[in-house]
């Protein structure tokens, strides 16, 4: 769906999915030459990450292989706490891999921080994290993010993977939404 589609729910579009669509090209760009003869293993955060993952590997001129990672974390409302839980491992041995994490949005950087923690533990070549959305407070935070498609405004957006109660992931463009859809 478009952001035309739902109108009454959003209060206005932060990034059209031409502009992520373009954003999105140039990271990948840069992630081809600093990847430049090695292959790397793209680490999918679900659910919000399906968007930036399938666009990602499409726009990398480079082989790569791909997997995925669920995680839940606690917190009520919009708001993470950092006490993390993994609902699905990875299928593969990231031993001597080069592991690019793959995220849709980092806020206060709390659930990164763990899982950077964890895939470093299993021996990896390394690990890097790239994500589409960027928050104010994830700029202060101990996590080092190498490649960020936009950062945004401390406000909570949906669309292009983003949910709120579910919904607004298969929305192409990103948006925040109306008052009344919290109510
Ligand atoms: P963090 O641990 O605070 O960095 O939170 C990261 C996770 O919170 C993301 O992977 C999203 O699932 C969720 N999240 C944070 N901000 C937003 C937002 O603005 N819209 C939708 N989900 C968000």
């Amino acid at each position: 769906m478009d952001a035309t589609d739902i109108a009454q729910d959003l209060e206005h579009v932060l990034y059209t999915a031409e502009q992520v669509d373009g954003r999105l090209k140039e990271v990948a760009a840069q992630i081809d030459a600093d990847y430049a003869g090695r292959e790397v293993l793209l680490v999918g955060v679900l659910n919000g990450a399906v968007m930036v993952m399938a666009d990602l590997s499409r726009a990398l001129k480079s082989h790569c292989t791909m997997d995925w990672m669920a995680v839940s974390s606690y917190g009520s409302g919009t708001k993470s706490s950092g006490v993390v839980r993994i609902l699905k491992d990875l299928s593969t041995d990231i031993l001597d891999k080069d592991v690019l994490i793959v995220e849709d949005i980092v806020d206060t950087g709390l659930t990164l921080s763990y899982l950077v923690q964890n895939l470093q533990s299993r021996g990896p070549a390394s690990v890097e994290i790239m994500t589409m959305f960027r928050k104010p407070e994830a700029q202060t935070s101990d996590v080092d993010v190498k490649y960020v498609g936009f950062d945004i405004p401390n406000e909570f957006v949906v669309g292009y993977g983003l949910d709120y109660a579910g919904r607004y992931r298969n929305l192409r463009d990103v948006g925040t939404l109306a008052a009344h859809v919290y109510s």
